[in-house]
Protein backbone atom coordinates (compact mmCIF):
# COMPACT_ATOMS: atom_id res chain seq x y z
CA UNK A 1 0.00 0.00 0.00
CA UNK A 2 1.30 3.28 -0.77
CA UNK A 3 1.50 6.32 1.21
CA UNK A 4 -1.33 8.38 -0.29
CA UNK A 5 -3.62 5.24 0.32
CA UNK A 6 -2.71 4.71 3.55
CA UNK A 7 -3.63 8.25 4.69
CA UNK A 8 -7.01 7.77 3.29
CA UNK A 9 -7.39 4.59 4.81
CA UNK A 10 -6.55 5.96 8.19
CA UNK A 11 -8.39 9.20 7.50
CA UNK A 12 -11.50 6.90 6.77
CA UNK A 13 -11.23 4.55 9.59
CA UNK A 14 -11.22 7.10 11.94
CA UNK A 15 -14.66 9.10 10.64
CA UNK A 16 -16.09 5.59 10.17
CA UNK A 17 -14.84 5.14 13.78
CA UNK A 18 -16.75 8.31 14.98
CA UNK A 19 -19.77 7.84 13.06
CA UNK A 20 -20.23 4.02 14.50
CA UNK A 21 -19.70 5.39 18.12
CA UNK A 22 -23.08 7.94 16.87
CA UNK A 23 -24.98 5.17 15.24
CA UNK A 24 -27.00 3.44 17.72
CA UNK A 25 -27.89 7.22 19.30
CA UNK A 26 -28.63 8.16 15.87
CA UNK A 27 -30.72 5.49 14.85
CA UNK A 28 -32.77 5.81 17.80
CA UNK A 29 -33.72 9.05 16.94
CA UNK A 30 -34.38 8.97 13.52
CA UNK A 31 -36.43 5.81 14.54
CA UNK A 32 -38.06 8.08 16.90
CA UNK A 33 -40.13 9.89 13.80
CA UNK A 34 -41.74 7.20 12.85
CA UNK A 35 -43.90 5.07 14.78
CA UNK A 36 -42.20 1.01 14.54
CA UNK A 37 -45.68 -0.41 15.91
CA UNK A 38 -48.04 1.63 13.49
CA UNK A 39 -45.03 0.79 10.80
CA UNK A 40 -45.59 -2.84 11.72
CA UNK A 41 -49.00 -3.50 11.38
CA UNK A 42 -48.76 -1.38 7.51
CA UNK A 43 -45.79 -4.07 6.57
CA UNK A 44 -47.90 -6.73 5.91
CA UNK A 45 -47.99 -5.99 2.43
CA UNK A 46 -44.31 -6.14 2.26
CA UNK A 47 -43.88 -9.46 3.53
CA UNK A 48 -44.93 -11.06 -0.02
CA UNK A 49 -41.33 -9.52 -1.69
CA UNK A 50 -39.60 -8.32 1.46
CA UNK A 51 -40.00 -11.23 3.59
CA UNK A 52 -41.13 -11.48 7.31
CA UNK A 53 -39.44 -8.98 9.41
CA UNK A 54 -38.25 -7.45 6.15
CA UNK A 55 -35.81 -10.51 5.69
CA UNK A 56 -36.31 -11.28 1.95
CA UNK A 57 -35.59 -14.45 0.91
CA UNK A 58 -35.63 -13.62 -3.18
CA UNK A 59 -32.01 -12.42 -3.91
CA UNK A 60 -33.55 -10.04 -6.49
CA UNK A 61 -35.57 -8.50 -3.38
CA UNK A 62 -33.66 -6.57 -0.99
CA UNK A 63 -33.60 -7.09 2.62
CA UNK A 64 -35.19 -4.54 4.61
CA UNK A 65 -34.35 -5.83 7.90
CA UNK A 66 -31.77 -3.26 9.67
CA UNK A 67 -31.60 -0.93 7.22
CA UNK A 68 -31.36 2.62 8.32
CA UNK A 69 -34.68 4.93 9.05
CA UNK A 70 -33.65 7.90 7.50
CA UNK A 71 -32.66 6.13 4.08
CA UNK A 72 -35.57 3.72 3.75
CA UNK A 73 -37.86 6.75 3.71
CA UNK A 74 -35.58 8.80 1.88
CA UNK A 75 -35.70 5.70 -0.76
CA UNK A 76 -39.88 5.09 -0.67
CA UNK A 77 -40.14 9.42 -1.08
CA UNK A 78 -37.69 9.12 -4.04
CA UNK A 79 -39.73 5.82 -5.75
CA UNK A 80 -42.79 7.50 -5.29
CA UNK A 81 -41.61 10.45 -7.24
CA UNK A 82 -39.93 8.61 -9.35
CA UNK A 83 -37.07 11.24 -8.04
CA UNK A 84 -34.08 9.34 -9.77
CA UNK A 85 -35.17 6.01 -9.19
CA UNK A 86 -38.12 3.76 -10.35
CA UNK A 87 -39.59 0.02 -9.81
CA UNK A 88 -42.34 -1.17 -11.85
CA UNK A 89 -43.14 -4.14 -8.50
CA UNK A 90 -42.72 -1.26 -6.31
CA UNK A 91 -44.73 1.53 -7.81
CA UNK A 92 -47.80 0.87 -7.16
CA UNK A 93 -47.12 -0.09 -3.56
CA UNK A 94 -45.68 3.20 -2.95
CA UNK A 95 -48.53 4.96 -4.82
CA UNK A 96 -50.22 4.36 -1.48
CA UNK A 97 -48.13 5.73 1.19
CA UNK A 98 -47.77 9.18 2.56
CA UNK A 99 -45.16 10.56 4.30
CA UNK A 100 -45.87 9.33 7.77
CA UNK A 101 -46.86 5.97 6.44
CA UNK A 102 -43.14 5.76 5.08
CA UNK A 103 -41.88 6.93 8.28
CA UNK A 104 -43.51 4.27 10.00
CA UNK A 105 -42.40 1.47 7.83
CA UNK A 106 -38.84 2.84 8.20
CA UNK A 107 -38.72 2.81 11.95
CA UNK A 108 -40.07 -0.48 11.78
CA UNK A 109 -37.89 -2.31 9.69
CA UNK A 110 -35.14 -0.52 11.09
CA UNK A 111 -35.35 -1.97 14.65
CA UNK A 112 -35.81 -5.43 13.12
CA UNK A 113 -32.79 -7.83 13.01
CA UNK A 114 -31.25 -8.58 9.30
CA UNK A 115 -30.27 -12.51 8.90
CA UNK A 116 -27.35 -12.77 8.05
CA UNK A 117 -25.99 -13.40 4.55
CA UNK A 118 -22.65 -15.49 3.00
CA UNK A 119 -20.06 -14.57 0.30
CA UNK A 120 -19.13 -16.63 -2.72
CA UNK A 121 -15.98 -17.86 -1.73
CA UNK A 122 -14.82 -17.56 -5.03
CA UNK A 123 -14.98 -13.68 -5.07
CA UNK A 124 -13.93 -12.98 -0.88
CA UNK A 125 -10.26 -11.58 -1.45
CA UNK A 126 -10.77 -9.49 -4.76
CA UNK A 127 -14.26 -8.11 -3.53
CA UNK A 128 -12.28 -7.92 0.60
CA UNK A 129 -9.36 -5.77 -1.47
CA UNK A 130 -11.90 -3.18 -3.47
CA UNK A 131 -14.12 -2.77 -0.68
CA UNK A 132 -11.23 -1.75 2.04
CA UNK A 133 -8.67 -0.19 -0.45
CA UNK A 134 -10.72 0.87 -3.62
CA UNK A 135 -9.07 0.62 -7.04
CA UNK A 136 -6.32 2.73 -7.11
CA UNK A 137 -5.13 2.94 -10.82
CA UNK A 138 -8.94 2.76 -12.09
CA UNK A 139 -9.62 5.64 -9.31
CA UNK A 140 -12.77 4.95 -7.18
CA UNK A 141 -12.49 5.58 -3.44
CA UNK A 142 -13.16 2.41 -0.72
CA UNK A 143 -16.26 1.64 -0.45
CA UNK A 144 -15.18 1.24 3.33
CA UNK A 145 -14.77 5.12 3.96
CA UNK A 146 -18.37 5.72 3.29
CA UNK A 147 -20.29 2.70 4.29
CA UNK A 148 -17.64 1.78 7.36
CA UNK A 149 -15.63 -0.86 8.19
CA UNK A 150 -18.08 -3.52 8.59
CA UNK A 151 -21.27 -2.47 6.03
CA UNK A 152 -23.10 -1.18 9.02
CA UNK A 153 -23.49 2.51 6.50
CA UNK A 154 -24.05 5.91 8.74
CA UNK A 155 -27.79 6.72 9.49
CA UNK A 156 -27.62 10.16 9.89
CA UNK A 157 -25.68 10.48 6.70
CA UNK A 158 -28.19 8.65 4.72
CA UNK A 159 -25.15 5.64 3.70
CA UNK A 160 -27.25 2.79 3.66
CA UNK A 161 -25.88 -0.81 5.55
CA UNK A 162 -24.90 -3.24 2.99
CA UNK A 163 -23.60 -6.29 4.90
CA UNK A 164 -25.67 -9.06 4.74
CA UNK A 165 -27.49 -7.63 1.43
CA UNK A 166 -28.01 -10.13 -1.26
CA UNK A 167 -24.99 -10.09 -3.92
CA UNK A 168 -27.88 -10.25 -6.54
CA UNK A 169 -29.87 -7.53 -5.49
CA UNK A 170 -26.63 -5.53 -4.81
CA UNK A 171 -25.09 -6.18 -8.27
CA UNK A 172 -28.34 -4.85 -10.18
CA UNK A 173 -27.97 -1.66 -7.70
CA UNK A 174 -24.42 -1.02 -9.04
CA UNK A 175 -25.10 -1.67 -12.05
CA UNK A 176 -27.72 0.68 -12.38
CA UNK A 177 -25.92 3.53 -11.12
CA UNK A 178 -23.37 2.85 -13.62
CA UNK A 179 -25.85 3.38 -16.48
CA UNK A 180 -27.73 6.30 -14.72
CA UNK A 181 -30.91 4.25 -14.13
CA UNK A 182 -30.62 4.39 -10.50
CA UNK A 183 -29.63 9.02 -9.87
CA UNK A 184 -30.96 9.42 -6.64
CA UNK A 185 -27.39 9.40 -4.69
CA UNK A 186 -26.45 12.75 -3.43
CA UNK A 187 -23.68 14.53 -5.45
CA UNK A 188 -23.20 11.47 -7.99
CA UNK A 189 -21.52 9.71 -6.09
CA UNK A 190 -22.35 6.05 -6.63
CA UNK A 191 -22.83 6.72 -10.15
CA UNK A 192 -19.29 8.51 -9.98
CA UNK A 193 -17.88 5.78 -7.99
CA UNK A 194 -19.29 2.68 -10.39
CA UNK A 195 -18.84 4.12 -13.58
CA UNK A 196 -14.51 3.55 -12.96
CA UNK A 197 -16.17 -0.40 -12.38
CA UNK A 198 -15.42 -3.41 -14.21
CA UNK A 199 -18.29 -6.29 -13.79
CA UNK A 200 -16.07 -8.36 -12.47
CA UNK A 201 -15.39 -5.70 -9.55
CA UNK A 202 -19.21 -5.33 -8.94
CA UNK A 203 -19.98 -8.69 -8.35
CA UNK A 204 -16.54 -9.29 -5.89
CA UNK A 205 -17.75 -6.40 -3.70
CA UNK A 206 -21.10 -7.35 -3.93
CA UNK A 207 -20.73 -11.01 -2.66
CA UNK A 208 -17.96 -9.89 -0.37
CA UNK A 209 -20.59 -7.20 1.29
CA UNK A 210 -22.94 -10.01 1.75
CA UNK A 211 -21.16 -11.84 4.01
CA UNK A 212 -19.60 -9.16 5.61
CA UNK A 213 -20.16 -8.48 9.45
C1 LIG B 1 -44.23 -7.07 -5.44
C2 LIG B 1 -42.97 -7.07 -4.71
C3 LIG B 1 -42.74 -5.94 -3.68
C4 LIG B 1 -43.59 -5.52 -2.68
C5 LIG B 1 -44.98 -6.04 -2.34
C6 LIG B 1 -42.87 -4.49 -1.95
N1 LIG B 1 -41.63 -4.30 -2.52
FE1 LIG B 1 -40.20 -2.97 -1.90
N2 LIG B 1 -38.98 -3.52 -3.43
C7 LIG B 1 -39.27 -4.50 -4.36
C8 LIG B 1 -38.19 -4.58 -5.33
C9 LIG B 1 -38.11 -5.51 -6.53
C10 LIG B 1 -37.23 -3.61 -4.93
C11 LIG B 1 -35.92 -3.26 -5.65
C12 LIG B 1 -36.18 -2.07 -6.53
C13 LIG B 1 -34.99 -1.69 -7.39
O1 LIG B 1 -34.35 -2.59 -7.96
O2 LIG B 1 -34.70 -0.49 -7.47
C14 LIG B 1 -37.77 -2.98 -3.74
C15 LIG B 1 -37.11 -1.96 -3.04
C16 LIG B 1 -37.55 -1.41 -1.86
C17 LIG B 1 -36.82 -0.44 -1.08
C18 LIG B 1 -35.42 0.09 -1.37
C19 LIG B 1 -34.43 -0.75 -0.57
C20 LIG B 1 -32.99 -0.30 -0.67
O3 LIG B 1 -32.14 -0.97 -0.05
O4 LIG B 1 -32.69 0.70 -1.33
C21 LIG B 1 -37.59 -0.15 0.00
C22 LIG B 1 -37.24 0.81 1.13
C23 LIG B 1 -38.82 -0.92 -0.10
N3 LIG B 1 -38.76 -1.68 -1.25
C24 LIG B 1 -39.83 -0.89 0.82
C25 LIG B 1 -41.05 -1.60 0.69
C26 LIG B 1 -42.14 -1.48 1.63
C27 LIG B 1 -42.09 -0.62 2.88
C28 LIG B 1 -43.15 -2.28 1.17
C29 LIG B 1 -44.53 -2.49 1.76
C30 LIG B 1 -45.29 -1.29 2.07
C31 LIG B 1 -42.67 -2.91 -0.07
N4 LIG B 1 -41.39 -2.45 -0.32
C32 LIG B 1 -43.38 -3.81 -0.85
C33 LIG B 1 -40.40 -5.30 -4.39
C34 LIG B 1 -41.52 -5.17 -3.58
C1 LIG C 1 -18.33 9.03 -0.72
C2 LIG C 1 -19.22 8.08 -0.07
C3 LIG C 1 -19.49 6.73 -0.71
C4 LIG C 1 -18.56 5.83 -1.21
C5 LIG C 1 -17.05 5.99 -1.32
C6 LIG C 1 -19.32 4.67 -1.61
N1 LIG C 1 -20.66 4.85 -1.36
FE1 LIG C 1 -22.17 3.54 -1.79
N2 LIG C 1 -23.57 4.93 -1.23
C7 LIG C 1 -23.29 6.16 -0.71
C8 LIG C 1 -24.54 6.88 -0.46
C9 LIG C 1 -24.68 8.28 0.12
C10 LIG C 1 -25.58 6.01 -0.86
C11 LIG C 1 -27.11 6.28 -0.80
C12 LIG C 1 -27.69 6.69 -2.14
C13 LIG C 1 -29.15 7.08 -2.02
O1 LIG C 1 -29.44 8.04 -1.29
O2 LIG C 1 -29.99 6.39 -2.62
C14 LIG C 1 -24.94 4.78 -1.34
C15 LIG C 1 -25.63 3.68 -1.83
C16 LIG C 1 -25.05 2.49 -2.17
C17 LIG C 1 -25.76 1.29 -2.57
C18 LIG C 1 -27.27 1.11 -2.67
C19 LIG C 1 -27.76 0.28 -1.49
C20 LIG C 1 -29.19 -0.18 -1.61
O3 LIG C 1 -29.70 -0.73 -0.61
O4 LIG C 1 -29.82 -0.01 -2.66
C21 LIG C 1 -24.82 0.32 -2.82
C22 LIG C 1 -25.05 -1.11 -3.25
C23 LIG C 1 -23.51 0.92 -2.58
N3 LIG C 1 -23.67 2.24 -2.19
C24 LIG C 1 -22.30 0.24 -2.72
C25 LIG C 1 -21.04 0.85 -2.65
C26 LIG C 1 -19.80 0.19 -3.02
C27 LIG C 1 -19.69 -1.26 -3.47
C28 LIG C 1 -18.80 1.11 -2.90
C29 LIG C 1 -17.31 0.94 -3.19
C30 LIG C 1 -16.96 0.40 -4.49
C31 LIG C 1 -19.41 2.35 -2.42
N4 LIG C 1 -20.77 2.15 -2.30
C32 LIG C 1 -18.74 3.53 -2.16
C33 LIG C 1 -22.02 6.66 -0.44
C34 LIG C 1 -20.81 6.10 -0.82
Amino acid sequence: MNNINKIITSASLAICLASAAASAAEDTAAAAQGDAAAGQAKSASCVACHGQNGNSTNPAWPKLAGQHARYIAKELRDLKAGKGRSNALMAPIVAGLDEQDMQDLAAYFATQQMQAGYANEEYVDLGEKLYRSGNFESGFAACMSCHGPSGSGNPLGGIPRLSGQHAEYTVTQLKAFRSGERSNDPYGIMRDVTKRMTDEEIRAVSEYMSGLY
